[in-house]
């Protein structure tokens, strides 16, 4: 297989300071024949030009979602009881293969899923990293802001076949590994510090905290160790990704893991 070139296709995400970041997906590789495979068609996948957002209410709603998915503290403020939004784990707006991507997923839900041992539908899902991963409450079904991120999610998977998963779905599958914090504290202040901060407080509204108030609580995915390893090794340090080994993914992983986070009490997140 030759690699011939990796792109890096440029979703530039306005955030709501003065800058942009320009983030980046995967390496997409072209060349040499090669057997079709589910996993490296999800790489070429480009995100749809948001200038075909269409005009009118359906747009509106697509334009919505996109705000509280990128500056979801700012636009669906009485939901969110930290400083996260959408983006921070759903990489670059939800385009990026393997960074937990929300292209194709309301062509796959309903779902049984095991926590819960039930079946839940797609808003229920949303809902549930709105009470975990941003420490908030769940939105009602018929909320503006329900309503854009479903509608923003259906545009972004316009293409996709219903009922197939895209190949790119959630995160890279990595060894179970044990993490040893203190080799992940020394990864962390050479290769985090310099965005998250030693206090991992990031900069808000950019980058994302990693502890303390303002960041993901106990309950969420992102708090299990192999869950954010898999996350850091293949999105982060997020101007060198990929570039970790799992090993030293699953080190860094433990040592953010054992700093405070909210304690998450589903009753207080209704
Ligand atoms: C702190 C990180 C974090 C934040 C913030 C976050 N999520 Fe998630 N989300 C996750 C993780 C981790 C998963 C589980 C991924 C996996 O197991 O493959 C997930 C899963 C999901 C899924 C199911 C994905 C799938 O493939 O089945 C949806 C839908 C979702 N999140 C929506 C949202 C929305 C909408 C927001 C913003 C309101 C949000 N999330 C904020 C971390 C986060
Ligand atoms: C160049 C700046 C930069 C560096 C360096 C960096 N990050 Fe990030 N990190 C970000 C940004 C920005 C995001 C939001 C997602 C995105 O846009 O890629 C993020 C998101 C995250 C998230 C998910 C969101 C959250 O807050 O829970 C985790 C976990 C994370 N980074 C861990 C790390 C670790 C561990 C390292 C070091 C190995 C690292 N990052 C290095 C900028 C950086």
């Amino acid at each position: 297989m030759i690699r011939a070139i990796a792109i890096r296709c440029g979703f530039v995400v306005v955030l709501s300071s003065s800058f942009l970041i320009l983030f980046s997906t995967g390496s997409a590789s072209f060349g040499a024949p090669r057997t079709p495979q589910a996993a490296d068609t999800s790489k070429a996948w480009v995100a749809p030009d948001r200038a075909t957002i269409p005009a009118g209410p359906m747009g509106d709603n697509i334009r919505l979602g996109l705000h509280v998915f990128n500056e979801t503290p700012k636009y669906a403020e009485r939901y969110v009881g930290n400083k996260m939004s959408c983006t921070h784990c759903h990489v670059s707006g939800g385009t990026v293969s393997k960074g937990i991507p929300m292209v194709g997923l309301p062509g796959i839900f309903p779902m049984y899923r095991d926590r819960e041992k039930t079946v839940i539908t797609f808003e229920e899902r949303i809902e549930q990293c709105f009470q975990r991963s941003e420490f908030g409450h769940r939105l009602p079904n018929d909320s503006p802001e329900m309503v854009g991120l479903v509608a923003y999610s259906q545009w972004l998977s316009k293409d996709q076949v219903t009922g197939r998963p895209f190949p790119g779905r959630g995160l890279v599958t990595l060894p179970e590994l044990n993490g040893d914090a203190a080799r992940g504290s020394q990864i962390y202040t050479q290769q985090c510090t310099i965005c998250h901060g030693e206090e991992g407080a990031g900069k808000t509204p950019d980058i994302p905290a990693l502890w303390g108030p303002g960041a993901y609580s106990d309950g969420a995915g992102m708090d299990q160790i192999a869950k954010m390893a898999a996350f850091v090794q293949h999105n982060m340090p997020q101007n060198a990704p990929d570039t970790l080994t799992p090993q030293e993914a699953y080190d860094v992983a433990a040592y953010v893991h054992g700093k405070p986070h909210s304690v998450f009490n589903i009753k207080d997140h209704q």
